[in-house]
């Protein structure tokens, strides 16, 4: 059965029906059911089995006992996750140091938490661990700067690309930031909104890679480059019909910070 309620729990309290996002369950005589044909539309996000007080609900993929209970005790206060958020910092000279593959793994099985449209998880990870794969990688984002300087000179001004390339040139990276690892979020093409699926998914690793001493920073060119520039695009391998959504340089930081810089105050209308 692919919904399936204990009567002997279920209260009737209809938190179920509430809350499901696809309204397929309704109230019935001695508790929810789904209506017909629900099987096809439920987004299959669990939350009818993760909101039931009583544990009466199941689903044939999700019992109440595969879920991992909330202990309140475990959440940070109000002062915790403010300063949590804010003393993140994007990480821009890296220690040598690799960052353990067990690491990557945990902050990446949480950052496939991250909220997804329709609960669709269309994020896939591209992660290249080798100093000298993200190396490469750099050299194809230097190389598709200088065909916009070329080529599309005002596009390439509104990003300062010929300073980046006479860094590069010199020896600094502005590309990559000589990190060790480069993460990649990609996605199937039909997936239409697997951009902000990717982007948000990476917000959550790069919140989560701090816990572990780690840290991280957007590659805003390699993103760019990524579904643009031919030999980028042959080197990443992705498969068939699928694009870049995000790229973060990631590693463990050589200095500390200590101090969380302002930002400017939330630009807030209501109507
Ligand atoms: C979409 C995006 C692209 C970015 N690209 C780069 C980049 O290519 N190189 C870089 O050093 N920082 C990059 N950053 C980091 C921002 O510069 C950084 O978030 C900003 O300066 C604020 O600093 P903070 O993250 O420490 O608060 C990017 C950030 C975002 C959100």
């Amino acid at each position: 059965m692919f919904f399936a309620v204990d009567n002997e729990k279920c209260i009737q309290d209809n938190i179920c029906v509430d809350e499901c996002p696809a309204k397929i369950l309704s109230m019935e005589g001695d508790g929810p059911v789904m209506v017909e044909g629900g099987e096809e539309i439920c987004i299959r996000c669990g939350h009818c089995v993760a909101v039931c007080p009583v544990e009466a609900v199941g689903l044939d993929f999700l019992k109440p006992e595969d879920c991992i209970d909330i202990d309140k005790s475990l959440l940070p206060n109000e002062e915790q996750a403010h300063h949590f958020l804010t003393s993140r910092r994007s990480i821009r000279t890296y220690s040598k140091k690799n960052l353990p593959k067990e690491i990557i793994e945990k902050v990446l099985a949480v950052a496939s938490c991250a909220p997804t449209g329709s609960n669709r998880q269309p994020v896939k990870w591209l992660v290249f661990h080798q100093r000298e794969q993200v190396e490469a990688i750099a050299a194809h984002v230097i190389d598709w700067m200088k065909y916009v300087v070329v080529n599309h000179p005002e596009v390439a001004a509104t990003m300062n690309m010929q300073k980046i390339i006479d860094d590069a040139a010199n020896g600094i990276d502005r590309i990559c930031r000589d990190a060790p690892h480069l993460v990649f979020t990609y996605s199937a093409k039909e997936f239409s909104v697997a951009p902000a699926d990717c982007h948000t998914a990476i917000a959550y690793l790069e919140l989560l890679l701090p816990v572990y001493g780690a840290g991280s920073c957007w590659a805003g060119y390699v993103n760019g480059a990524s579904n643009q520039w031919p030999p980028l695009k042959e080197y990443l391998k992705l498969p068939e019909d699928h694009l870049v959504h995000g790229a973060a340089m990631i590693g463990y930081p050589e200095y500390e910070y200590y101090r969380i810089p302002p930002r400017n105050q939330p630009n807030i209308e209501y109507r």
